[in-house]
Parts: structure tokens; C-alpha cells; sequence
């Protein structure tokens, strides 16, 4: 009888839209997945009635789920108050906890020895684990060091440090007092670093003496101290010991970390704070040559990482959640950190490469760890289906429950992989459309819904509490489907972050102002046939290299600080696996005629690694008289990107511009390139 069910069901999906025998794995809606559904009311009875109420009803829905998933020192009186267009929001008004107790003390109470953090460190089976109670012992003894170091209430803490449990517990240690903390990418060079350090006027750096990533050594400690050198806010740096190496010391500024905490206690109070007080600062890039401080809530934030963690992977206790995302993105602060330990779970740190020693080196990891859950980016997909199934297949994956992608539009051919090859058909793959800025995931399907079908390459389905639309040029929304619009977000959820650092009115004028009333991904998307989404990637002139968000006017603000620049135009096209690469027009001044174009080339690449990251290096760097522009003086990147995408035959009318001419000359240099 269920077999008949069963395969009926597989029928009536492969008939829809996909066959995949993960179906069978899902289980249905019930009260164990959602505690609190006697709470919404007598009509809800699917994951779509559920959608639907979180966004008639957000402020009820919120509120339900915030006094039964988060433990509070405080009640609050206000669920929400929330004004799109001044970007002013605030969530649980009134009330007061700790994101630390959150994440930490409360699961260290109730099973102290629960696996908190697995850490996989560079070299294959070197790993540590760290239960909850020895995580709160961790946690308590850095909050006391940062203390004792003058650290206050709302003070910003900067970290620049591997993947890592001092990592993960200095996040935390922030949270306890009350500080704020800002991680800084360890891939990220000193300027970059300094520009970032000096932006939110951060106090205390924590860092190690160096970083290992694919058995190479990357000198940290050397970073932070030529970043500090203009840097005036910082006045204490702890240094934890990664590989031992003897670093530069400076005095009274700088303690190696363990012997700082020798002298701390094991016992910190935590600071209940209000529900809106910032919890972390993360630097991202915009349109413009500045990056942004993107500022994020505490108990919103929270709430919104762990409601969209345990359903878009239907996530259980006692699971190992493998989010292979370096801490320096908003990836791993939600998937790696608040989400899985704000659910009592437990988190793979990941310090590796895809391909150390080998490129089946995920796989090695999910054997011998058991990892249920892989969230990982299309980037590192699409380089290792380069090197053949044998170093997936040769290892045991059927611990794998769920598969996650996130950071850039998934490709058919790598979904796919992911999907038969290494999830072996059986594996929901859910992929995972969110940004820096919404806090967590906001379109992806949830394979816990019953019967919800998969489609390949698409995030498909609204998050809970997320209501996108789409809008056309002049403003208005796009009804019905099979269209194309500015992907915006309707009702406010309780992860969207607050502000721009120090700079409200950029946040207003970027995400509020486009389009009054909503809020603007900078995303265009597609809603199809049935009504699933699909991105059609960025609006604005930032890209998406290696899962990396990259604003083009910082790599042209950097190639113009060279002496023989005169201007620069970058833009991004489409490259097999990074994603995106980066493509580099530049004007040279008369000048420069004596000087080889390769050396040149060579001096711009090395600007770009040392002022920003070697992420962000130009692949290709194409010397050219002139740049297409409008009479107004504008820059027509539509043009350049055409080019670079090898479509000149789709430029279309090119006459408005000031001189059309240059146009021909640029393909012709591009094509013989
Ligand atoms: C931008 C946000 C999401 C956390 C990591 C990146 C692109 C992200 C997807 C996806 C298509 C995606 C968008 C977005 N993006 N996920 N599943 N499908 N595009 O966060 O650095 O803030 O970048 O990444 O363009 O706007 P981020």
C-alpha cells in the first residue's frame, strides 16, 4: 500500500517538473518540525498556509516564534514596528536577552557534553571537538579578556582569524558583553583590512600568527601590523597561535591570546541587551568604491538565521551541519555560527580547500565525519566536476541527508552533479538565494514541505516571512508569470539589517529608494511557468567572482592609483567556474608608450592583490585609447560587458555615444587578445 503511494507520488513529480528519489525521504508537516503550529491558528496545515500567514500576519508569526525559540531575560511588548521606506525597523521591542546564552549556555546546561564545533583543520583528520561546555568556558574566559582590555557595550572588535573554535568563540565572547563584532575575510589584504578596522573604529584586533589553507601559510600577524600602521582606533591585538611561528610582538599593544587568557576566569556574566542593539558589523561591497559596514540586529538576526537554518535544511539536533563557508562572509556567520548553535546543533569548521590534498578532499571529510548536511558554492562544484567522479565515488556519502548551494546562480550541469553524483539522487538540493544584507536565507525551497518539487538551477520558493516581487522600470509590480523584473522584497522579516554603519542614508538610498515601499535586492529575477524563482543576476555594477561579492569601482579606483593610469572601466563576465571573472579596460596616460604592456599588466595585477585580495585580480586587462560613453560623459559598461562576454554582435545601436568609433577598436583588440 505505501509502495503504491510512493511510487504515485514519484510519478506525479516526475510528471511536474522532477524526479527525485528524495521524496520518499521527506517527512510531513507536523508539530515536531513546527512546535508552535497550534499557535497559528486551526487553518494551517501545510508549509503554503504557513507561508502565507508569516506574511499576512508577520508581526504575529514572528512574535510566536520568537518567545518559543529564543530564551529571553526579558519579554517584549512590541513584535514589530517597521517603516520601509526610512529603513527603519525594529523587531520585539521591549525585550531583552543574551545571543550567547542563546547559542551557547543554554545547550551547555541542559547536555554539556553535545558536540558544539567540529573543526576540521587544514591537514586531513586533524580535528578537534569542542562540546557546549567547554565552549562556554571559551567564550566566558575571551569575554573576560576583552574586558580587561576596556571592551564595552556597543565597542566594535575586529577579527581577522582562520576558521576556527577561537574564532567562533571570540564571535561570541563579543556577544556576552555586548560588544560588537566585525570579521574581517583572512583573505583580505592589509589596506583592505585598515580601510575596514578604521571604518567602524574598532578597539581590539584578534588574530593568529598565521593561517594554513591548502598547506600553504599566510602571515596574518605580519598583515595586522602593516594594516595598523594607519590605523589609530586599535589599541589592543591578541594573537592566537595557529602554527607556532615566531611573529613581531609589539609592546603594549600586543599578548599572545592563550597567555592573556591564563590569567581570566571561566565565569562571565552575560550582558542581557535590547532586542535591537547590533550584534555584528560585516563589510560588503556596493556600487560604489566603499565598502559597506552592513549592521545586523541581535535578536532578529538570531531569531531569522535559526528559523531559516533548521527549515531550508530541515535540520534536527544530534545532525552534523557541514557549511563549508569561511567566517568572513555572512555565510558563515548564519550557517556556520548563530544558525546551527542557536538550534543546539552541531557545526563543521571547515579550514581547508576543496581541493587539499586532493579535489576529494569534501568527500574524505563527509566519510569520516558524517557530515548530514553540505552547504557549499557552485564555484567549488563547477572546478571539481573538472577532475571526475572517482574522488567522489570512491567515498561512503550516504550520511548526507541534505544539499545546500548558495552565493551565485547554481548552473544546471553542477546542480545536477551535486544532486545524482554526490548526493546519489537521494538528496534534496536546495539552493539558496539570500545576501549579506537579508540576513539570512530569503527564496529557497523547503524540503521538509511535502511533495514540493525540485527544479534545477532555481531558488524557487519564498522563505518563510519573505514576500518578493517584481518590478519594472517604472516602479510597477510585475503580476502574473513567466516574467522578468527587479527582484524586491515586500514585507519586512526580522534578519534584515539595520543600517550602514555609520552611514544611514546610503542605507536608505541604496535597498529603500529605488523603489518606495520595498525593498531593492539589487537582483533581477525570472518567475516561471509555476511560479518558482529564478535570478538572472546583479542590476547593479557589483559581481560575483569565485562566490566573492566584488564592487567594480573598487578594482577601478585601485588600477587609477597606478602612475600611469588614466582611467579605468571594469566589469565582470561570465567565466566556467569562477562564476564571474574579472575584465579590466584601461586608458593609459601618452607616457607610457616606453613601458612593456605585460610588465604593466603585471604591476596592475599586483595593485589589485596587495590593495584589495588576489580574488579580485583581473583576468584580463585590455589597454585601450578610448571607453565607450555617453555625451554626458558615462561610461556604457552594457558595451564593455558585451564585449567581454564575446557578444559584440549584440551591441545594438551604438550611435548616441560621444565617439563610436572606439567601440570597433576595443573588439578588435579584445578579439585578438
Ligand atoms: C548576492 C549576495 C548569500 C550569502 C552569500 C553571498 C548572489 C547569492 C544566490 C543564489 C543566485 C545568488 C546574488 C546576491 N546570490 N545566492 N542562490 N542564486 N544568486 O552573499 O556576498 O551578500 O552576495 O549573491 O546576486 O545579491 P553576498
Amino acid at each position: 500500500m505505501v509502495k503504491i503511494r510512493l511510487t504515485r507520488l514519484l510519478e506525479h513529480c516526475a510528471k511536474q517538473q522532477f524526479t527525485s528519489k528524495s521524496v520518499i525521504q521527506r517527512r510531513p508537516f507536523t508539530s515536531t518540525q513546527f512546535p508552535e503550529l497550534s499557535q497559528f491558528g486551526d487553518n494551517i496545515s501545510s508549509h503554503h498556509d504557513l507561508h502565507k500567514y508569516s506574511i499576512t500576519e508577520p508581526e504575529k508569526f514572528w512574535s510566536i516564534l520568537a518567545r518559543s525559540r529564543l530564551d529571553w531575560s526579558q519579554d517584549f511588548d512590541v513584535g514589530m514596528s517597521c517603516d520601509m521606506s526610512a529603513g527603519q525597523f525594529s523587531w520585539f521591542q521591549g525585550g531583552k536577552l543574551n545571543v550567547s546564552v542563546n547559542c551557547v549556555d543554554r545547550w551547555a546546561a541542559l547536555d554539556p557534553e553535545r558536540i558544539a564545533l567540529v573543526w576540521e583543520k587544514d591537514e586531513p583528520g586533524d580535528t578537534v571537538k569542542v562540546t557546549y561546555a567547554q565552549l562556554k568556558t571559551m567564550v566566558a574566559k575571551i569575554a573576560n579578556l576583552l574586558k580587561q582590555a576596556g571592551v564595552e557595550k556597543g565597542d566594535v572588535v575586529g577579527l581577522y582569524l582562520p576558521v576556527s573554535p577561537i574564532a567562533v568563540a571570540t564571535m561570541l565572547a563579543t556577544a556576552r558583553i555586548g560588544a560588537v563584532h566585525s570579521v574581517i575575510f583572512a583573505g583580505f589584504s592589509s589596506d583592505a583590512l585598515a580601510t575596514r578596522l578604521n571604518d567602524a573604529k574598532a578597539k581590539v584586533v584578534v588574530t593568529a600568527d598565521e593561517a594554513v589553507r591548502g598547506g600553504k601559510r599566510i602571515p596574518l600577524k605580519k598583515t595586522v601590523d602593516t594594516a595598523l600602521e594607519n590605523v589609530d582606533s586599535v589599541k589592543n591585538v591578541f594573537v592566537m597561535r595557529r602554527t607556532g611561528t615566531d611573529v613581531n610582538m609589539v609592546a603594549n599593544r600586543d599578548t599572545w591570546l592563550d597567555d592573556g587568557l591564563s590569567g581570566c576566569t571561566d565565569d562571565c556574566a552575560a550582558v542581557p541587551v535590547d532586542s535591537e542593539d547590533p550584534l555584528f558589523l560585516l563589510y560588503t561591497s556596493g556600487s560604489t568604491g566603499k565598502p559597506k559596514g552592513v549592521s545586523h540586529s541581535s535578536a532578529g538576526y538570531l531569531l531569522y538565521a535559526m528559523v531559516t537554518m533548521k527549515h531550508a535544511f530541515d535540520y534536527n539536533q544530534g545532525e552534523l551541519f557541514g557549511c563549508v563557508a569561511d567566517i568572513g562572509w555572512i555565510t558563515g556567520h548564519s550557517y556556520v555560527v548563530y544558525g546551527p548553535l542557536g538550534n543546539g546543533g552541531t557545526s563543521l569548521l571547515f579550514e581547508s580547500t576543496p581541493t587539499y590534498p586532493d579535489p576529494g578532499r569534501y568527500w574524505e571529510t563527509v566519510e569520516r565525519l558524517k557530515i548530514n548536511h553540505f552547504y557549499g558554492a557552485p564555484t567549488a562544484l563547477r572546478l571539481l566536476i573538472r577532475y571526475g567522479d572517482d574522488y567522489v565515488t570512491k567515498y561512503d556519502r550516504s550520511s548526507l541527508r541534505k544539499l545546500g548551494s548558495v552565493g551565485e546562480p547554481i548552473n544546471i550541469e553542477a546542480w545536477q552533479w551535486f544532486h545524482d553524483v554526490i548526493g546519489e539522487k537521494r538528496c534534496d538540493v536546495v539552493d539558496t538565494w539570500w545576501q549579506t544584507e537579508t540576513g539570512g536565507i530569503a527564496i529557497s525551497p523547503r524540503p521538509s514541505a511535502p511533495g514540493a518539487p525540485l527544479a534545477p538551477g532555481k531558488p524557487q520558493r519564498p522563505m518563510f516571512g519573505m514576500d518578493p516581487v517584481l518590478l519594472d522600470d517604472k516602479g510597477k509590480i510585475v503580476e502574473g508569470n513567466k516574467v522578468d523584473g527587479a527582484l524586491c522584497l515586500a514585507t519586512p522579516w526580522p534578519g534584515i539589517a539595520r543600517t550602514l554603519f555609520g552611514d544611514h542614508d546610503r542605507f536608505v538610498n541604496t535597498y529603500f529608494s529605488v523603489y518606495p515601499g520595498y525593498y531593492f535586492t539589487g537582483d533581477g529575477a525570472h518567475r516561471d511557468e509555476n511560479g518558482d524563482y529564478q535570478i538572472t543576476g546583479r542590476m547593479d555594477d557589483v559581481i560575483n567572482v569565485t562566490g566573492h561579492r566584488l564592487g567594480t569601482a573598487e578594482v577601478e579606483e585601485v588600477l587609477t592609483e597606478h602612475p600611469l593610469v588614466a582611467e579605468a572601466a571594469v566589469v565582470g563576465f561570465p567565466h566556467p567556474v569562477k562564476g564571474e571573472g574579472v575584465y579590466a579596460y584601461v586608458i593609459l596616460k601618452e607616457m607610457s608608450e616606453q613601458v612593456s604592456e605585460e610588465k604593466l599588466r603585471e604591476e596592475l595585477r599586483k595593485i589589485v592583490k596587495t590593495k584589495i585580495s588576489g580574488f579580485a585580480i583581473p583576468e584580463h586587462i585590455l589597454f585601450t585609447p578610448g571607453l565607450p560613453k555617453t555625451r554626458s560623459g558615462k561610461i556604457m559598461r552594457r558595451i564593455l560587458r558585451k564585449i567581454a562576454a564575446d557578444k559584440s554582435d549584440e551591441l545594438g545601436d551604438i550611435s548616441t555615444l560621444a565617439e563610436p568609433d572606439v567601440v570597433q577598436i576595443i573588439i578588435n583588440k579584445h578579439l585578438h587578445k
